[in-house]
C-alpha cells in the first residue's frame, strides 16, 4: 500500500518539530557538538522518504551501534513510521547480523500525536510496514504491536541495545527505563531519544552517571552503557 502524505499532514509534523524546539536544552547540544567529528560533515540520509524526527546523525549513530552490536537482541520502544527502525535494521543487514530486533509500538501514537494519527486512519502501522518493505528491511525486524509494558514478557533474551523513543511523558519514560533495565545485559547500551523533552530530560537528570561505565550524547540522543 502506498501512503502519500498531503501537505496539511506534513505541516502538522513541522508543528511538532516547533514544539520540541521550545524545550531545547542548549547544554545537550553543546556536548553533542563534540561528537560531530565522528561523522561526515553532511551525512546522507539513507531514508529521506521515511518521515520522523530523527536527524541523520542520530540515525547514523543507531546504524553504527547496530553494526557493532555483540550477542543479544535489539529492542526499540516507539517506531512511528519506522525511521529509527530502518537505520537499526540497515546496520544489522550490512553486517549480516543474526540478532533479533524487536520494534515495539501499538501504532496509535503518543498523546501529542493523536490528532495526526486520526488523519492517517487511526494507526501508523501500515505506513511503518510500507516503509520497511520499501527499503527491503522487513526481514530484519520483529514488530510487536503493543505498549512497551505489555511486551515485556515477549522478550526472553538479553538485550544488547535498548532504544527508548516511546511516550515522552516523565512517568512513561521512567517506567520504560526501570522496567526494561534488568533485561539489558552488562555492557549493553540504553539510548534515549529526545533528551530535550522535559519528561525525558528529567529521567536523564535523575540517572547517576557514576553507575555507568560510559555515557554520551549525539544530538538529542543520550546513551549509557550498563
Ligand atoms: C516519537 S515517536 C517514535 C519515533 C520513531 N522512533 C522514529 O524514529 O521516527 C513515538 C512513538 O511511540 C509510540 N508509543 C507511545 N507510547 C508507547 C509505549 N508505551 N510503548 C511503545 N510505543 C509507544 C507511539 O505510538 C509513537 O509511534
Amino acid at each position: 500500500m502506498v501512503v502519500v502524505l498531503d501537505e496539511n499532514k506534513c505541516v502538522e509534523i513541522i508543528d511538532f518539530e516547533k514544539k520540541r524546539k521550545t524545550h531545547l536544552d542548549l547544554n545537550a547540544y553543546e556536548i553533542a557538538s563534540e561528537y560531530h567529528h565522528l561523522f561526515e560533515p553532511n551525512p546522507k540520509d539513507l531514508f529521506p522518504d521515511v518521515e520522523g524526527w530523527l536527524t541523520t546523525k542520530e540515525g547514523l549513530f543507531l546504524y553504527e551501534l547496530s553494526k557493532k552490536v555483540g550477542s543479544g537482541c535489539i529492542v526499540e520502544i516507539g517506531s512511528w513510521f519506522g525511521k529509527s527502525t530502518c537505520w537499526i535494521a540497515q546496520g544489522l543487514k550490512e553486517n549480516n547480523k543474526k540478532n533479533n530486533f524487536y520494534a515495539i509500538d501499538p501504532h496509535i501514537g503518543s498523546n501529542e500525536h493523536k490528532k495526526f494519527v486520526k488523519k492517517v486512519g487511526g494507526t501508523t502501522n501500515e505506513i511503518f510496514l510500507h516503509n520497511l518493505c520499501g527499503h527491503h528491511l522487513e526481514k530484519y525486524v520483529i514488530p510487536i504491536k503493543k505498549m512497551s509494558w505489555e511486551a515485556i514478557n515477549d522478550i526472553k533474551e538479553p538485550i544488547a541495545f535498548l532504544f527508548i523513543d516511546g511516550s515522552h511523558e516523565y512517568e512513561d519514560v521512567k517506567k520504560d527505563f526501570e522496567q526494561w533495565f534488568s533485561k539489558v545485559k552488562i555492557g549493553g547500551i540504553i539510548a534515549f531519544h529526545d533528551n530535550n523533552w522535559v519528561g525525558v530530560k528529567k529521567v536523564l537528570d535523575e540517572i547517576d552517571r557514576n553507575d555507568y561505565s560510559e555515557m554520551g550524547i549525539i544530538e538529542t540522543i543520550t546513551w549509557i552503557k550498563k
